[in-house]
């Protein structure tokens, strides 16, 4: 029987060549497969005389096992390589300084709001709330605007498909059934602002479908024009921080008012307007059950994005409602 032992290099040689578990497998065959050298060698036991057979067999085994052996080293090998190239490639560096955390900030219309609120709530007044889906009675009847005022005509107001009554609920067009809410549920004296949104139908660089309106409201014995001018400009001095500025009125109408007044404030020279207000009308107070020969009170309605853009100097109203970061973290502190 001729000499196996040189099948033993052979292999490793052979194996040391493959550098991927096909490769190895591939190179097996030649040994160990149907007809690999080995294989060959163990049918040929056959052949020998009984005496033979055990020691060739014996022979046989010990080169088969060596080359096992080998295949096994090399798959291990090849293995171990394989998954520490892959360790290396994913590597995580746990020294690598952590993402910063970036800090959110408040809107600018928000801020807004509550340096307002801060404000009115240092010289008494309280914060008054209510629905932004008001019924046509609370944004309109109550206020005594008539049914055939141009502020219930359809291009103006979000009417709100209600079903079978699709006219009888609103978007509010304004904050002033704040107002009618309030007095309904509270007696006077009354000293409130309601700041929120406001819908119209309405969009431009000035105008936008939904903006935020401030109310104010003070009820008593003995309110008058003359506090609700006291009260509008020290507002106005305090949340610009000029205590040159100053109000003027101009004679105007609002259904809900009586004398009503628009109001415009000093600003580089000229007036600006920046809403509108008078005494609250007795057609109102009547409504709420709130006796009109006993307390007067006066209102008035200010436009709270008109006092971010003049505060922060923002000269198209959508910056506020475009939601572009660009704009928004320059509100950041
Ligand atoms: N609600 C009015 C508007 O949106 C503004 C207004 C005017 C409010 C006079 C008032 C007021 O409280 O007295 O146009």
């Amino acid at each position: 029987m001729a000499d196996l032992n040189h099948l033993i290099a052979e292999a490793a040689q052979d194996f040391a060549a493959c550098n991927d578990v096909p490769a190895l497998e591939n190179a097996k065959a030649k040994f160990l497969g149907k007809s690999g050298a080995l294989t060959e060698a163990l049918k040929g036991l056959g052949k020998l005389t009984a005496e033979e057979r055990p020691a060739a067999g014996a022979a046989i085994n010990v080169v088969k096992q060596a080359v096992e052996q080998a295949l096994n080293d090399r798959r291990d090998s090849i293995l171990a390589a394989a998954q520490a190239k892959q360790l290396a490639s994913e590597t995580i560096d746990v020294a690598l300084p952590a993402r910063a955390q970036s800090a959110g900030g408040l809107h600018p219309v928000t801020l807004t709001l509550r340096r307002v609120e801060a404000l009115f709530h240092s010289i008494g007044f309280s914060v008054a709330d209510g629905p932004e889906i008001e019924t046509d009675f609370y944004n309109f009847t109550a206020l005594n605007i008539p049914d055939n005022h141009p502020a219930r005509a359809m291009h103006d107001t979000f009417y709100v498909d209600s079903g079978n009554d699709s006219m009888e609920h609103v978007l509010r067009t304004h904050t002033s059934p704040v107002q009618v809410h309030y007095m309904e549920n509270n007696t006077p004296p009354l000293k409130i602002i309601a700041p929120g949104r406001v819908y119209r139908v309405d969009s431009d660089a000035t105008h936008s479908p939904m903006f935020h309106q401030v109310e104010g409201l003070w009820v008593d014995e003995q309110i008058s024009f003359a506090n609700l001018k006291g009260v509008v400009q020290d507002f106005l001095q305090k949340f610009f921080e000029r205590d040159d500025l100053t109000v003027r009125f101009r004679p105007s109408f609002f259904p809900f008012t009586e004398p009503s007044a628009e109001m415009d404030m000093s600003w580089n020279g000229g007036w600006l307007e920046i809403g509108g207000c008078g005494m609250v009308h007795p057609e109102v107070l009547k409504h709420v059950n709130i006796d009109s020969e006993k307390y007067r009170g006066f209102a008035f309605g200010l436009g709270v994005e008109r006092l971010a853009m003049l505060r922060y100097g923002v000269n198209d109203l959508r910056h506020f409602f475009n939601n572009d970061l660009r704009f928004l973290q320059q509100f950041i502190k």
